[in-house]
């Protein structure tokens, strides 16, 4: 398949992203994937990165051009998370990034079934006052997808039962931003369970936060 130039250049970000995620330690091999919407038009689709291609071997070529009929083209065949990927980006049009990941804190977490409540303020980033963690199914189904995407209503990011992390963003950056900031919950959850259990936010100051944050680092710096 040729790809674009455009395409080309939104596959080296795609690739850099994984390198990052597997530098900081939140995947390494060929676990997780990551895609990026194309276009405002449907038809326009998402790359995604292939199946069982490792990060460090990744070249631009090897990322695969879906559709959102689920037809593919490319050399490799996509991620087997391609319907989760797809059902994010079909569904939600706010969404132009999704990551996925086997980082570990968040993982623990999910393999004990146990969401992320609002014991830290940080909790609001992500769109209500807790991290869900979605039931489990098997990896690469329509079961796991639909799961998913339950455990994600109304919030941008979600556990996935004995599995991992997913984080949804307008763009790659910001995906990349939210997927750091995820782990780091749950790794403050996990540490702060091993002595007790955290003080809980109310529904009321997690709602301020959010309003609070939807103006954050966007006021005109103070005069003089
Ligand atoms: P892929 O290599 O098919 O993307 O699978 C990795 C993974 O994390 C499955 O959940």
């Amino acid at each position: 398949m040729n790809f674009s130039e455009q395409e080309l250049a939104l596959g080296r970000k795609i690739i850099e992203t994984c390198l990052h995620l597997e530098r900081r330690g939140l995947n390494q091999g060929t676990s997780g994937n990551v895609s990026v919407r194309l276009g405002r038009n449907p038809k326009d689709g998402f790359l995604i990165t292939p199946t069982a291609v490792p990060y460090d071997v990744m070249q631009p070529e090897d990322l695969v051009h879906m559709r959102f009929d689920g037809k593919h083209t490319g050399r490799h065949a996509p991620s087997s998370e391609w319907r989760i990927h797809l059902d994010i980006l079909r569904s939600r049009p706010e969404v132009g990034a999704v990551i996925h990941t086997h980082s570990g804190f968040s993982t623990t977490l999910a393999c004990l079934e146990r969401r992320i409540p609002a014991f830290h303020y940080m909790i609001a980033l992500f769109g209500g006052d807790d991290i869900r963690c979605s039931d489990y199914a098997t990896f690469g189904t329509q079961e796991l997808s639909d799961r998913v995407l339950k455990a994600l209503k109304g919030r941008s990011a979600a556990l996935m039962g004995n599995h991992g992390l997913i984080v949804l963003a307008p763009n790659l950056k910001r995906a990349l931003a939210l997927t750091v900031e995820a782990e780091m919950l749950a790794m403050m959850y996990w540490r702060a369970i091993q002595v007790s259990e955290p003080r809980i936010l109310s529904d009321a100051e997690v709602a301020r936060v959010r309003a609070k944050f939807s103006t954050y680092g966007k006021s005109a710096p103070p005069k003089g």
